[in-house]
């Protein structure tokens, strides 16, 4: 039997069962805290088109964000990063948990409380080109959310010309229609239209993946600059492990529904615990990685959110799966100060297995048997580059 294989050390025990502690820095203050957020969307068919199943798109998402820091949160297409955005903005309901922001209960508000509050909280879409109305001038697109919270009159035009002159859009964009821009120019029009209300926190779904390389850069030094001049806290949704890094205070990662590994950034990307982080790090770009050098991708396809795997939802492509595996789901938990992992590889019944099973193959090792083999340990990958 192979020996699994042993977690890295990282100077102490393995972790208890209780609840998953934020990762940020003890004392610091969430602006945003999410707790245990659920949402199933109804797969309808048969007769009548009743409800049948059920897309556990998020199940059991629970991650903090302190105030005037960025969380950047990864993983793969169809994982539920944008469904979790959407949760936290409350543009779905939730099945079970809870969303609260700046001690207030997002899930529990409704009417003006609602209203009130959705102003400081924005989000800017993956695309944008159907986020915009193709019948609204700029200047009527992104003064409509003023409009929307109360606002009216001359003001109105003087704050869109100063937002739009803040994405770095000339006055005269303000009379444009979205098919007369780019897609760089449509997104900084989405930018300004979140930004136009000053929000305390921007939700940023993937902004840059719809664009051109060239300008995707452009358009991240932008937001950099943006977040810093409007005072924001950000949850900054990507793909690229590589932008997620450059802006990101922590990170987490999603895997079908859930957060696998949390924690302040330059602890995940120094030593990635969760074997999905590792398999997601060795397969981003490296351009210091010579050609023919790239690590195979993640075997097989994410499973269906419709009937995801027992147990640890990664155990199908995980290459260090245990029979407990299947049985139980790990537990958020911490490993390391500001560094939370779900994996039954860093739990003290896991390690006390491996030591057993070590040993077992230390003694059939000194008594010539070699049938059995070591299975490399899940190793931290290289330090990836943020070069843009
Ligand atoms: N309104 C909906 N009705 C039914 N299923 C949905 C709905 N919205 C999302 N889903 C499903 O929930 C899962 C998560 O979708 P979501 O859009 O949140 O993923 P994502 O991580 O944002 O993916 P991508 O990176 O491709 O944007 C997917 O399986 C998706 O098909
Ligand atoms: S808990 Fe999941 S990620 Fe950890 S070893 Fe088991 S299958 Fe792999
Ligand atoms: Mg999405």
């Amino acid at each position: 039997m192979p020996t699994p294989p042993h977690p890295p050390d990282l100077g102490r025990s393995a972790s208890s069962s209780s609840p998953p502690e934020c990762a940020e820095r003890a004392g610091a203050s969430p602006l945003l805290e999410v707790r245990g957020l659920r949402k199933a969307f109804p797969v309808r068919g048969g007769w009548l088109g009743r409800a049948r199943t059920a897309v556990r798109a998020v199940d059991g998402v629970s991650f903090a964000v302190e105030a005037g820091s960025t969380l950047g949160l990864v993983g793969e297409s169809g994982c539920g990063k944008s469904t979790t955005a959407r949760l936290v903005l409350r543009l779905v309901e939730p099945d079970d948990g809870r969303v609260v922001f700046d001690g207030r209960d997002v899930t529990a508000l409704g009417g003006g409380a609602l209203r009130a509050l959705r102003r400081e909280m924005q989000i800017v879409f993956q695309d944008p080109y159907s986020s915009l109305n193709p019948q609204m001038a700029v200047r009527d697109l992104i003064g409509f959310n003023l409009r929307v919270h109360g606002e009216g009159g001359a003001a109105v035009d003087a704050t869109v010309d100063a937002v739009l002159e803040d994405v770095g859009l000339a006055r005269g964009y303000a009379v444009r229609y979205p098919h007369e821009l780019s897609g760089g120019q449509r997104q900084r029009v989405n930018l300004a239209r979140a930004l136009v209300v000053r929000p305390r926190l921007l939700v940023a779904d993937e902004p840059v993946s719809a664009l051109d390389k060239s300008v995707q850069a452009q358009v991240l030094n932008l937001f950099v600059d943006l977040r810093a001049r409007y005072g924001l806290t950000t949850l900054f949704i990507s793909h690229d492990l590589n932008v997620v890094e450059y802006l990101s205070d922590s990170v987490a990662v999603m895997y079908l529904g859930q957060i696998v590994e949390w924690g302040r950034a330059e602890a995940v990307y120094a030593q990635p615990l969760h074997p999905y982080t590792q398999a997601l790090m060795a397969a981003a770009p490296d351009p210091d990685r010579p050609r023919g050098q790239r690590p195979p991708p993640l075997a097989g396809d994410l499973p269906s959110p419709l009937d995801p795997p027992s147990g640890c939802r990664f155990r199908t492509r995980c290459p260090h799966a245990m029979p407990l595996c299947a049985e139980q789901p790990p537990a958020l938990a911490p490993q390391a100060p500001a560094h939370t992992v779900a994996c039954h590889l860093y739990e003290p019944s896991a390690i006390s297995y491996q030591q057993s099973a070590a040993k077992t193959q230390a003694s059939e090792r000194s008594r010539g048997d070699t049938s059995t083999h070591a299975v490399a340990p899940p190793t931290a990958s290289r330090k990836l580059t943020a070069d843009r």
